[in-house]
């Protein structure tokens, strides 16, 4: 926290997801595959007979869609504590309104990114202090954290060769210089380092099946 700051965020006591169901978030620089895990999860669990709900930050309600729009299309500068509060707007009308509910029914709620991403693109991507970052997700979320965080880690110069293979223009983000990447990944490793029972890392060079039956394995043991 900066020391002009007067009044200090009330950060709420950090909780994994209260409540019968299951919080599984993906996370990883751009282009490391996250979506299709997601997809490979959800099949597998409703194949089960649980109940998924499949959804992604920033962009996973109709108010979120609009955030989107302007973290990742907006032409021009963002002052980057605008843009560490767009997403945390996101993530708090998300969280309310699309996460909790479902936790509370007993889904497992699939989520592409939550605010590790934040931590690691506006924190270590954005040089922001990486602990102020946390502290205003978790203000924003009542203090939410995942049950599982599967971290697809890839080398950015491989994840730039996946996204130009898409042939897909760039947002804002993608667009970054290869340095800022490079900060993004070593900030989502140090996540991962802090909190070693929440994360599973995997190494998203391996096959998609692989790392499915990976993802599957951890999953299965939080719902045994
Ligand atoms: P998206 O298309 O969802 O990314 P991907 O398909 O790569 O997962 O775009 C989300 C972008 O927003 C991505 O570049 C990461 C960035 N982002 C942040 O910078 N902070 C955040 O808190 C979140 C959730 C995403």
């Amino acid at each position: 926290m900066t020391h002009e700051r007067t009044r200090p965020l009330t950060v709420p006591r950090e909780a994994a997801a209260g409540g019968p169901g299951l919080f599984v978030t993906l996370e990883g620089g751009d282009g490391a595959g996250k979506t299709t895990q997601a997809s490979m999860l959800e099949e597998w669990l409703t194949s089960h007979g649980r109940a998924v709900v499949r959804t992604r930050e920033p962009g996973g309600t109709d108010v979120g869609v609009r955030i989107r729009d302007i973290v990742l299309h907006h032409r021009g500068h963002i002052a980057a504590r605008a843009e560490a509060l767009l997403y945390a707007a996101d993530r708090a009308h998300h969280v309310e309104t699309v996460v909790q509910p479902a936790i509370a029914r007993g889904d497992v709620v699939i989520q592409d990114r939550y605010l590790d991403s934040s931590v690691a693109y506006q924190g270590a991507g954005r040089i922001l202090d990486a602990d102020d970052i946390r502290a205003l997700s978790l203000w924003a979320t009542g203090g939410l954290l995942p049950d599982l965080t599967v971290l697809l880690d890839l080398d950015p110069a491989a994840a730039r060769r996946r996204l130009d293979a898409d042939d897909k223009p760039f947002d804002r983000l993608e667009a970054e210089k290869a340095d800022f990447h490079s900060r993004v990944r070593a900030g989502f490793l140090a996540l991962a380092a802090r909190e070693p029972h929440r994360f599973l890392v995997l190494d998203a060079t391996l096959p998609p099946e692989e790392l499915a039956d990976r993802v599957r394995e951890a999953v299965a043991a939080l719902l045994d």
